[in-house]
């Protein structure tokens, strides 16, 4: 079948024309700084709570149910983080929503580590939660809007990075406190970045095209001088004020799900869903779990799998996107990626099935034969999805919707993502209890299967291809499908 194609031309700019050889500047290195700490708070809360459910498990008695509520009711405040985010970023400014963000995680860690009762731990993962959802559309936004041209493309993509080196870390902090099971620590810890946030975004500079679009075009001149000196402000706020002019009157609720948008929203909103419910985070967040079930026996082999296997291949893999996404294309990339994600998730599901009901399935501190087939496979997992679902979903999202309705459509398509992730993270264990480790693995390769049929059929490619033209495309007779 033939796959659905966009006519290429070059980028459109965001705030000017493409420059080459523009250089960072110190402010812009602040503005750097805001946008990899929000990506990597938003990683280490995700990461965190996999090496922090066994001390707390114990300490406050935790049921089955109530694991999954405090692992994933982060997920169901970023769900409504995303969704008040957008509005905030264009209420108070891109940087006083990121200022918040930063206070919310401050704070959600701070309750999260005093918590007396589970009740209380389970409020403070819901604020980390919305502090990640407010990240989460604010700083995208913030970096694509404070990037030069030329550099857009890496500030934005900085962002995906700095989630996974995030859940690295917190990997890492994991491990280094299992030993006496400091759950405490492991969550309240994150205060201290989210403290630096809160205080580098209070002198961050504030995004111009914001002061412009809310008429301060005196100060919009004095942060893009301060940001860019040696341009043309001037001509370049015109510039801003031209293409703001042109979007006026701003996409209502109701515009952004008429019939002329259905399917560029469709592509988003499915795009985020796959993402989820091919299985990521229930690997992400119950990693130290699954490697008890496969053989892993004591809790520093658990965390030591999941830190290196997991949490540092996360990071490597995810430099292959940035390396190929622009040469290769997105199709390609979320094809191959997916094809390999669903492989490896029937071996996982056959390992569980067929070695671990094995006789020889006797505990001994050495992972089991089963235990190394789980941990290769979970490798694979992670690389194909690390190269292709992360990062490109993210990126297609971005760039899909036009300009009038984009803000409100990506964070639609971002409540999305976090509504199927927190299905997925809610209903994993009771899935697992239900049906059992290998089929539940195999229902996750099925969904990968299915989400590559739908990518095959529906997705456009939209490598070197401007915003306009991709809005263009949608317009065209034909390319419904
Ligand atoms: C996803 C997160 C996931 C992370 C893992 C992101 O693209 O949106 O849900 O935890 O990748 O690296």
């Amino acid at each position: 079948m033939e796959s659905p194609t966009i006519v290429p031309v070059s980028d459109t700019p965001l705030l000017e024309p493409p420059q080459s050889g523009q250089t960072v500047t110190p402010w812009l290195l602040v503005v750097l700084v805001v946008v990899l700490f929000s990506g990597g708070l938003f990683g280490y809360d995700q990461g965190v709570i996999s090496g922090a459910l066994h001390g707390m498990t114990q300490e406050l008695s935790l049921s089955r149910i109530m694991v999954a509520v405090v692992t994933s009711w982060v997920t169901l405040g970023a769900l409504f983080g995303a969704l008040a985010g957008g509005e905030l970023a264009d209420l108070i400014g891109r940087k006083r929503a990121v200022l918040i963000a930063g206070a919310m995680f401050t704070l959600g860690a701070l309750v999260q580590a005093l918590a007396p009762d589970t009740v209380i731990l389970v409020a403070g993962r819901l604020i980390v939660g919305a502090g990640v959802g407010v990240a989460a559309v604010a700083a995208p936004l913030y970096a694509a809007e404070l990037a030069p041209t030329n550099l857009r493309g890496r500030f934005v993509s900085g962002y995906q990075l700095a989630i996974t080196v995030g859940i690295f870390l917190a990997y890492l902090v994991d491990g280094w406190l299992s030993e006496t099971d400091s759950w405490r620590i492991m969550l309240g810890v994150s205060a201290v970045p989210g403290l630096l946030l809160f205080a580098v975004a209070l002198f961050a500079p504030e995004s111009p095209r914001w002061l412009m679009k809310m008429h301060r075009r005196p100060e919009a001149a004095a942060e893009l001088r301060k940001i860019r000196p040696g341009v043309d402000v001037n001509a370049r706020l015109d510039a801003i004020d031209a293409a703001l002019r042109e979007d006026a009157g701003g996409a209502s609720w109701g515009e952004v799900f008429q019939r002329e948008w259905r399917r560029p929203l469709m592509i988003g909103i499915g795009l985020a869903v796959f993402q989820q419910v091919t299985g990521i985070n229930a690997i992400i967040y119950y990693a130290n779990q699954i490697f008890a079930a496969a053989g892993f026996v004591t809790q520093s082999a658990q965390t030591t799998a999941t830190t290196w296997a997991i949490g540092a291949v996360n990071v490597l893999a995810t430099l292959i996107a940035i390396a190929f996404i622009d040469g290769l294309g997105r199709r390609k990339l979320l094809l191959a990626g997916l094809l390999g994600m669903g492989i490896s998730l029937v071996v996982v599901g056959a390992a569980f099935e067929f070695i671990l009901r094995g006789p020889d399935q006797a505990a001994s501190a050495a992972p089991s034969s089963a235990g190394i087939v789980t941990l290769l496979a979970l490798v694979g997992f992670i690389i194909c999805f690390a190269f292709s679902m992360g990062p490109v979903v993210w990126t297609v999202i971005n760039e899909i919707f036009p300009g009038r309705i984009r803000g409100r459509a990506v964070a639609v398509a971002t409540a999305a993502n976090w509504g199927a992730a927190f299905l997925v993270s809610q209903g994993f264990l009771s899935l697992v209890d239900a049906i059992g480790n290998g089929p539940a693995f195999w229902l996750f390769a099925l969904l990968c299967g299915l989400g590559w049929i739908w990518i095959y059929r529906a997705v456009p490619e939209t490598k070197g291809r401007s915003l306009e033209q991709i809005q263009q495309f949608w317009k065209q007779p034909g390319t419904e499908r």
